[in-house]
Formats: C-alpha cells, structure tokens, sequence
C-alpha cells in the first residue's frame, strides 16, 4: 500500500514523529509518501468535484493519508486541508474536526464537559476581573493555560494574585485572547499518566515525571513504565472518542479523587514513549491507517 503521512511543518527529519511512521510503514513492506501541508493546493473540477494538487502537479497516488497536526497555531487554517481532502474522496486518518476541536484547548473543555469527564475543576475567562472571579472559587495555586500551546509552553503555575495579574495584564496586550484557568492538582507531585490511544485501544502508556524546580512534567521531565488501572483506561478511551480523534495523547492527573483528565492531545509525540515501554507505536499507527485505506 503507498501511505501518505502529512505533516504541517517542512522537515520530516526534524518531525520525528512523522519520520518514525514512515519508516514504520517502509518496515512493514508499503510505501511512505511523505507530504507537506503547504504544498497542496485544491482546485474545483468542471463536475463540481474536487481536484488536490501537489507543488502543482497531481497529488501522488496514496491508499491513506495519515494526519501528523504538528502545529500550534490556530487550527481551522489546517483543518481545511484535511477536511477538502476527504471531499475529494481520499481516506484520511486523525483529520476530523476533532483536531480543531482538541487543538483549542477551551473547545476542547467544552467537548470533555459535555461527556461528563472527570478533569480538574476550570474557568475561561478573558480579563483580570474573570480570571480573579474564577479563582475565588477554585482557590491558589492554579495553572493559567492559553488557549494554544504544546510542550508546557503557555502554561503557567500561579501562587497568588501578585502573579497572576502580571501575566493576565501582559497577555490582555500581547494576545488578548481568553485563557483557561485551573485547579492546581498537588497530589499529582508534577507528574502526568501519558496514554496512547489508536483506533478506540490502548497502544502504550507511561508515566511522566517534571525535571527538578519545573510543575510542567512535559518540558523535559523522566519517563517510567506504568500499569493502568481499568477506570483510567475506560477514562482514556472516552476521551479520545469524545474528541473524535483516530490518534490521541490523553493525559491524566492522578488525584485523591481518582484520575482526571489534565488534557487530550491530538498531535502526541511517541518517541520517548517507544523507547519506555519498548511498543512500536509507528507500526501501531500504520496497521491502524490500513484498515481504513
Ligand atoms: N491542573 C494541573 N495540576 C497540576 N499540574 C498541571 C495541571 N495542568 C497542567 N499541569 C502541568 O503542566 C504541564 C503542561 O500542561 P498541559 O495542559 O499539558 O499543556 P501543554 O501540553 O499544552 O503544555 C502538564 O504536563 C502538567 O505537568
Ligand atoms: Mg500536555
């Protein structure tokens, strides 16, 4: 079979995930077309159809296209090239709206909420005077996230007003976008159950531990095998359903009132996840985008 792997940003080899999966697939006897959202371009045909081309030629012969979303910004300029793609007849893994609805982290609340998912308890809010009013109620410590961000970097651990005004004052003129912010999960000890999921099953999980004097457990922290309890396991599956995801990163939080759903990631890295637990998520990824091709 010939698998298309998508990716947003230009190098494959700076992308491991991307690269990984497409070794998987050369591994397993197909072959890996490797593609880049920017050189794709649609055109509508004379028979109100479709037409997807490449740096200007016809868009090479795929079976499957597998999405790699490995962007942060806002995600409805990507999603349009997932979604023009399946109008135009091709079969396309993890590129539903669930990528636009997970990859803004307020939607993706909102989708989590409504399928009564346990999480930490949050607020959204756009100004001083919402984030001061959520945090009466939530109490310090709280995680202050914006509403796009990966590998810890727009979320922020605030202890007090006197930090939390600052912050709220510089992005109010930097972005002037809401942020979310959360109940600080102590008992947690800044670490994060990381869960693989592939096609509704558990490929892999892990544990993630923060590097010393960092809460973010994912700005560079430790890796450890873990088991899985079945609560955290059925949590981790409703999850990535709800958000309609074929590949996702569930992250948990584990709590005194059992696990809560820190965040689902639709772009999870697995590199260090391989190398843990020593399963060929790539592979995984492949065998599961066959299915579909
Ligand atoms: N409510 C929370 N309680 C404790 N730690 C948290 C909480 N939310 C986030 N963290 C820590 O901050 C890190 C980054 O937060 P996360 O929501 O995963 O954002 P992102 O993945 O976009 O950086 C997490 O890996 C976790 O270690
Ligand atoms: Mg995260």
């Amino acid at each position: 079979m010939k698998i298309g792997i998508l990716i947003a940003s230009e190098n494959f080899e700076v992308f491991s995930g991307g690269q990984r999966i497409a070794e998987a697939a050369v591994a397993l006897g197909h072959t890996a077309v490797k593609l880049f959202e920017r050189k794709i371009s649609f055109e509508e045909t004379t028979d109100a159809g479709i037409m997807v081309k490449y740096d200007g030629k016809p868009l090479p012969e795929v079976d499957v296209i597998i999405v790699r979303p490995n962007f942060v910004e806002e995600p409805t300029l990507h999603q349009y090239i997932y979604d023009l793609l399946v109008r135009a007849g091709y079969k396309v893994v993890n590129g539903s709206m669930g990528i636009t609805r997970t990859k803004n982290k307020l939607l993706q609340r909102s989708d989590l909420r409504g399928a009564n998912i346990p999480m930490p308890k949050w607020a959204a809010a756009y100004d001083a005077v919402g984030c001061l009013t959520a945090v009466k109620s939530l109490g310090y410590p709280v995680m202050l996230k914006m509403a796009f961000g990966t590998k810890g970097k727009g979320v922020f651990f605030v202890d007090k007003r006197e930090t939390l005004i600052p912050i709220i004052d510089y992005l109010s003129v930097r972005d002037g976008n809401p942020v979310i912010i959360e109940e600080f999960i102590e008992e947690a000890k800044h670490a994060h159950v990381r869960i693989f999921v592939i096609g509704g099953e558990i490929a892999a999980a892990m544990n993630v531990v923060a590097p010393e004097g960092d809460v973010r457990s994912n700005s560079g922290g430790t890796y450890e095998k873990i088991d899985l309890t079945d609560e955290e396991q059925s949590i981790a599956l409703l999850a990535a359903k709800t958000m309609n995801l074929d590949i996702a990163g569930v992250d948990m939080l584990r709590s005194s009132r059992g696990p809560l759903v820190m965040e689902v990631n639709a772009n999870p890295g697995f590199t260090e996840l391989e190398k843990t637990t020593g399963v060929d998520v790539a592979a995984k990824i492949v065998q599961f985008s066959l299915k579909k091709a």
